[in-house]
């Protein structure tokens, strides 16, 4: 089969370019540890305010035992619930988000967190939020009329001057609890 030198070079050019991409996919995926979330994990949208993690008291900034920090939000048309949050610095954050209609997305500008909510998955993404300051959640996915002001407020604050939720300001003292 004949080919024209010119329509190979194009070809090669095309192949090479794919190959170049496949390659800062793979470089990115296995040395700089990116990857898309995957967190394969089903809930029933519909009933959100029943299920135990996801019921209304249980939103928001949460800290266990062991000192993790896990924040639980709600998607749905219009906003993120709850409407603001206060989260640390520098410290690792586990997100865990759902959607309680339609498909949303989740951005917080300046940072790496950014994610799908699918509805019917809970979406998490475990981060660090490095820079102290005031942020916006803004919704990245089309979910109708109200997508452009669908948006909550995140307050970083520095690590020493966070307080966990629901706890009393320690004063020096050992809290054990
Ligand atoms: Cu939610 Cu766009």
């Amino acid at each position: 089969m004949h080919i024209d030198p010119l329509e190979k070079k194009w070809a090669y050019a095309a192949v090479g370019i794919a190959g170049l991409f496949v390659g800062i996919i793979l470089i990115d995926a296995l040395f700089h540890g990116i990857n898309a979330p995957s967190n394969v994990e089903t809930i029933d949208s519909a009933s959100l305010h029943l299920s135990e993690e996801f019921d209304e008291d249980n939103l928001g900034v949460q800290v266990d035992e062991s000192g993790t920090i896990t924040i639980r939000m709600v998607a749905g048309r219009y906003g993120f619930y709850p409407k603001h949050i206060t989260v640390p610095a520098d410290t690792s954050l586990t997100f865990r988000w759902v959607s309680m209609d339609v498909l949303h997305g989740v951005h917080m500008p300046m940072t790496n967190m950014s994610t799908m909510i699918v509805p019917g998955y809970v979406a998490q993404v475990t981060t660090t939020l490095p820079k102290p300051g005031e942020y916006p959640l803004l919704c990245n996915e089309y979910c109708g009329i109200g997508h452009d002001h669908m948006w909550s407020n995140v307050s970083v604050v520095a690590k020493e001057h966070w307080t966990a939720p629901g706890k009393a300001p320690s004063k020096g003292g050992q809290d054990n609890d």
